[in-house]
């Protein structure tokens, strides 16, 4: 049988990969100074039926549990984060920086760089209005994606303004109550015929068309666009107002990450949202907020596309799971074989040996297969052990008490070495 159309299994490798993407993302966010935190899995589908918008509530999975609620899995994790907020908004110094790495639910069409499950990284910065809050949530997102190896050849954030095309509506008397159907026809006119963008817009499409044309700014996204030269990452961005994000709780500056060639779909999207919290907690606790979103299933196939974001993953996924093989050549000396092979992993040491008689020869194999840097032979020198370095292949004979100490010696990554690799993961990249 097999998973569910759009749901992954993850095998070992795809698990090693999804730890390394994990691994990168918690290792920027430590840089930024953002703190982890999570919800839970399932919330009342009310909460994404007033918050999300129609697009998201068409591609909920919802039902009704066994105490007649609807509920529904989360397809994103911004309501769940305003509703926390919007609860405990006095008990948090502002502005409040957190992140989080949730699996999202949506029932969308499957098709590249789309799935029904995804993890995507949300960052989030609460309390804080002015465009400071913008220029440091974006340039976040661009270092999160060089992080995995990219180059501003390789990505680009565009960037815009919702409140650019909200006065844009405003001023050619569109009534407000048709501008999150303008809105959305802007934001999908890149996924659809022309003519049909058109027909949506109705008699303001030939004004929108020639702003996509002669590009347009404000001075909003001109301070911005200054932030982020002052910081270097200039290059990575761009003012694009054909970007105006499908969700309906942005207010002000949206954005979305893409590959350069255009072949995927979007990296990451976020924006600002100042009126969530507020509706969500009637007005007792009204913060600005600003956040966005980084999926890992397109953040995937652009990593296998890009050669030095690809080479980097190869290098971290070089890790094997048994520093050393305890080859168990007599089956009497299994016993105290077992001891060693405790007393190595309690000393930190990958330890792993044949759980069923094997011949010595299958032993050897499996320790190669397993990548293990030396190998214990137990047989018939007992009370000393065969040590050899599966590296030099050079061999030694060694009294059992020891083995630990002998291994310390030996020119092989100790446990303490590894474990500070693991902690330290980007230091030298
Ligand atoms: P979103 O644009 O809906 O934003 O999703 C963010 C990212 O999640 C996308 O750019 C994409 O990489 C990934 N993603 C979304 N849906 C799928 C899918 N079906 N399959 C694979 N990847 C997907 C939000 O969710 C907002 N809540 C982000 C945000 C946080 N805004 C403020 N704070």
């Amino acid at each position: 049988m097999q998973a569910l159309p759009g749901f992954r299994d993850f095998l070992p490798e795809a698990c090693a990969r999804r730890n390394y993407i994990f691994a990168t993302w918690r290792e920027v966010m430590r840089r930024y100074g953002f703190l982890e935190w999570d919800g839970p899995v399932l919330e009342p589908t009310e909460l994404y039926r007033k918050k999300s918008g129609n697009e998201i509530v068409g591609q909920l999975f919802n039902f009704t549990d066994k105490g007649d609620r609807a509920v529904a899995m989360r397809p994103e994790l911004t309501p769940t984060l305003a509703r926390v907020i919007a609860a405990n908004e006095r008990q948090f110094k502002k502005p409040i920086k957190w992140f989080s790495i949730p699996q999202c639910f949506r029932y969308e069409k499957q098709q590249r760089g789309r799935l029904r499950e995804h993890f995507q990284l949300n960052c989030d910065l609460i309390g804080e209005a002015g465009v400071e809050a913008d220029i440091e949530l974006i340039a976040l997102c661009i270092d999160l994606l060089r992080a995995f190896g990219f180059a501003r050849d390789d990505i680009v954030v565009r960037i815009s303004d919702r409140e650019f095309w909200t006065e844009f509506l405003e001023a050619r008397d569109v009534p407000p109550e048709q501008w999150p159907q303008m809105l959305q026809a802007i934001d999908k006119s890149e996924r659809e015929p022309r003519e049909r963008t058109a027909e949506n817009l109705g008699r303001i499409a030939d004004a929108v068309f020639q702003t996509f044309a002669e590009g347009g700014t404000s001075a909003r996204l001109q301070s911005l666009m200054q932030g982020l030269a002052a910081r270097g990452l200039k290059e990575f961005a761009t003012i694009d107002l054909k970007i105006v994000r499908g969700l309906a709780y942005y207010t002000g500056v949206v954005f979305e990450a893409f590959d350069r060639k255009g072949k995927f779909r979007a990296l990451a999207g976020g924006g600002r949202y100042d009126n969530l919290i507020g509706q969500l907690s009637d007005g007792a606790a009204s913060l600005p907020a600003v956040g966005f979103a980084m999926g890992d299933v397109v953040l995937g196939d652009l990593v296998d596309e890009t050669a030095a974001a690809s080479a980097q993953l190869a290098a971290a996924l070089q890790t094997s799971p048994a520093d050393i093989f305890v080859i168990i050549a007599k089956e009497d000396r299994r016993t105290d074989a077992l001891r060693v092979v405790q007393e190595l992993r309690e000393a930190g040491w990958g330890a792993d040996y044949p759980l069923v008689a094997a011949k010595v020869g299958r032993q050897f194999q499996t320790a190669q297969q397993l990548g293990a840097r030396a190998a214990l032979v137990f047989g018939d020198e007992w009370p000393q052990v065969a040590v050899k370095n599966l590296e030099n292949g050079q061999q030694q004979l060694v009294p059992k008490e020891d083995i630990l100490a002998h291994l310390a010696g030996l020119p092989i990554l100790s446990p303490r070495a590894r474990r500070s690799q693991v902690e330290r993961p980007l230091e030298e990249s």
